[in-house]
């Protein structure tokens, strides 16, 4: 069976990248929120992305247009009901997405296959919430889905061949490259990243050098294109502290261990270019360091 029909639940930053990689590669993309708001919100990146990508000269008006058509909004997930693959990429929350999969488990058919975008949630107990554990697997995109290539996607005790066929194959018609990984909490890419964060933030914390050194060391020293404070910023200082925590407590490993800085931050809404501040200040034209006592 070919994915044909893809759902996306949650269009904040994620889903909506997810939901325009998808529309651009020709599926019919069904795009799934919990208020009107959230989806108009959502809608409009992505038709923002597309109009920068007319401006720059690398899309057409009319292919614009063939994506946008081929998304279609929704508050229902009744609407969910003919698609091949849903993919969620909803608030970071293993309770909600566990309800989220058990309610569509009963309104999507059999076949469909469910993934979810975690960066450190289990899959298997997202799958176990269902009727269907062998046909949930993880797709994990990264930021900004648009531009970023790898899809990770995560298999469970129970994942059948074919169903990682099918993603794969999914993955493929997207144009993304696929790697494999067990079903680990920050499976490959995050198992990695999250050391590096933490040991930024940690730098920060004890004075070793200022936020810009930090940033311009690795960027110009380790070819990163961003340093990683600025990729913090980028991600969500939330999004990583959470991520950590979850690691954290699955591996008690101290290199995953979020460092107080990060909870302060977090706790002062202080999330990075989201919330407008985070290592930096964006609120001005050319971002500067966000002057912090640390
Ligand atoms: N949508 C579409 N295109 C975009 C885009 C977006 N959101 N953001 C950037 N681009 C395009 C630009 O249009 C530009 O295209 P062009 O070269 O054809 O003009 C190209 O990407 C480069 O963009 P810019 O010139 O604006 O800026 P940069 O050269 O700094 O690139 C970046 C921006 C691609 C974001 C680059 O800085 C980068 O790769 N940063 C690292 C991102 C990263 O590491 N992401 C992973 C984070 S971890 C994660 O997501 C996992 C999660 O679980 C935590």
């Amino acid at each position: 069976m070919a994915i044909k029909k893809v759902g996306v639940v949650g269009c904040g930053l994620m889903g909506s990248g997810i939901a325009q990689v998808s529309a651009e590669s020709g599926y019919e993309t069904m795009v799934k929120e919990i208020d009107q708001q959230f989806l108009d919100k959502g809608l409009s990146m992505i038709q923002k992305n597309l109009d920068k990508g007319v401006e720059k000269g690398k899309v057409t008006e009319d292919f614009k247009k063939k994506v946008l058509d081929k998304i279609k909004g929704t508050l229902k997930d009744g609407d969910l009901a003919e698609c091949d693959l849903v993919v969620e990429a909803i608030v970071e929350e293993i309770e909600a997405k566990k309800q989220l999969f058990a309610a569509l488990d009963k309104i999507c058919k059999p076949s469909a296959i469910f993934a979810t975008n975690t960066s450190s949630l289990r899959v298997t107990e997202m799958a176990a919430a269902t009727s269907r554990p062998g046909r949930v697997v993880g797709m994990h995109f990264f930021n900004p889905v648009q531009v970023m290539k790898l899809v990770e996607i995560v298999k469970t005790l129970v994942t059948p061949k074919d169903v990682l066929q099918e993603v794969y194959e999914f993955c493929k018609g997207i144009k993304k490259v696929a790697i494999l990984a067990k079903d680990s909490p920050g499976f490959v890419v995050n198992r990695l990243l999250a050391p590096y964060f933490v040991e930024a933030v940690k730098a920060l914390e004890r004075g070793l050098a200022t936020v810009e050194d930090i940033d311009n060391g690795m960027r110009l020293g380790s070819g990163y294109p961003m340093g990683p404070l600025t990729l913090l910023d980028f991600v969500g200082i939330d999004t990583v502290y959470r991520a950590l925590s979850s690691m954290y407590e699955e591996f008690k490993e101290p290199q995953f261990a979020p460092p107080p800085l990060m909870k302060k931050m977090v706790l002062l809404n202080y999330l990075g270019r989201k919330t407008g501040k985070g290592f930096y200040d964006y609120s001005v034209e050319l971002p500067k360091v966000n002057e912090l006592n640390i």
